[in-house]
């Protein structure tokens, strides 16, 4: 009885990150995930193959679009619905030819992002947990490192459509102990003190380094030396941030927010006013483009 016509977004996709005490947003980072299960974008969506952080395609002036015109606007919604929100704000992004539009709201951090987030915040990260839940943000600093991170998830046989489990993973030990590398577990478990796959993502490799080369050769020669059977993964976690306008180093960032700030509201879809049929740089460059990155 009832029609819903979606309209098709398209354009690359970034995800940035708010921890919120029910007042105030503080900015974590941003990411970009690998959706598709091979290289290149293809074939079906998955879970998350991959993703680094930071984005360059975070702007300061997108960054600040994001902040006052998306987050705060939500927070001053859920203040004024008697339902402050306190936690993690998950905002994705999608930059079209018609400007950036919010294509989804999640409340938790994402995955595989939280695994090349979390290794770049340099700060007392539990302590401003505890000022996000007890609504002293303001009190609050996180500083995030200007390093670059690239995780790569290794995948079962079969995965998406279905997930192979119980193959011994060789090559742990070896792979945390490597320079710049940190190996994150999701579908795994112990079997008779081993470890084996239990489910379709297995494992998340992360690499770190001053740049993203450097930091894809510490994901990857980690990745190199774990092995199971039916493993599968993509070999080009990380390549679009070197092939992005702006993939100069992050800066620094620690932002606050303010929701005291006036705003007309959280607009889901078009933000801004009409930019339709423009070129994507076009609209990032009256964003404020400086090739550099902003909400690190
Ligand atoms: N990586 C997508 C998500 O966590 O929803």
């Amino acid at each position: 009885s009832r029609l819903v016509i979606e309209e098709c977004l398209v354009g690359p996709e970034i995800s940035a990150f708010y921890l919120c005490d029910g007042e105030r947003a503080v900015a974590l980072s941003t990411a970009q995930d690998h959706k598709r299960i091979f290289d290149d974008d293809r074939g079906p969506n998955t879970g998350g193959m991959g993703a680094f952080s930071p984005s360059s395609l975070m702007t300061p002036a997108l960054a600040d679009f994001a902040l006052t015109r998306v987050v705060e606007p939500v927070l001053r919604g859920m203040q004024a619905a008697g339902e402050p929100y306190i936690g993690f704000l998950y905002v994705s992004l999608m930059l079209t030819d018609a400007g950036p539009m919010v294509i989804e709201f999640n409340v938790r951090f994402g995955d595989p992002e939280a695994q090349v987030v979390l290794p770049r915040i340099d700060g007392a990260f539990a302590r401003t947990l505890m000022a996000a839940a007890t609504g002293r943000l303001s009190d609050a600093s996180l500083p995030v490192s200007t390093d670059c991170c690239v995780g790569v998830v290794l995948a079962s046989r079969g995965y998406p459509a279905s997930a192979e489990s119980g193959q011994p993973i060789d090559g742990l030990t070896e792979a945390a102990a490597r320079e710049g590398a940190v190996v994150f577990h999701a579908g795994t478990r112990q079997d008779d003190g081993r470890i084996v796959t239990a489910g379709g993502r297995v494992l998340t490799v992360v690499g770190r380094g001053v740049d993203f080369e450097t930091a894809m050769d510490a994901a990857y020669g980690a990745v190199d030396v774990i092995h199971f059977d039916g493993m599968q993964y993509r070999r080009d976690i990380g390549r679009k941030a070197l092939l992005q306008p702006g993939r100069a180093r992050c800066h620094r960032a620690n932002f606050f927010a303010d929701s005291s700030a006036d705003s007309d509201g959280v607009r889901l879809g078009r933000a801004g006013d009409a930019r339709r049929g423009r070129s994507i740089d076009r609209t990032l460059r009256e964003l404020g483009d400086d090739g550099g990155v902003g909400a690190s």
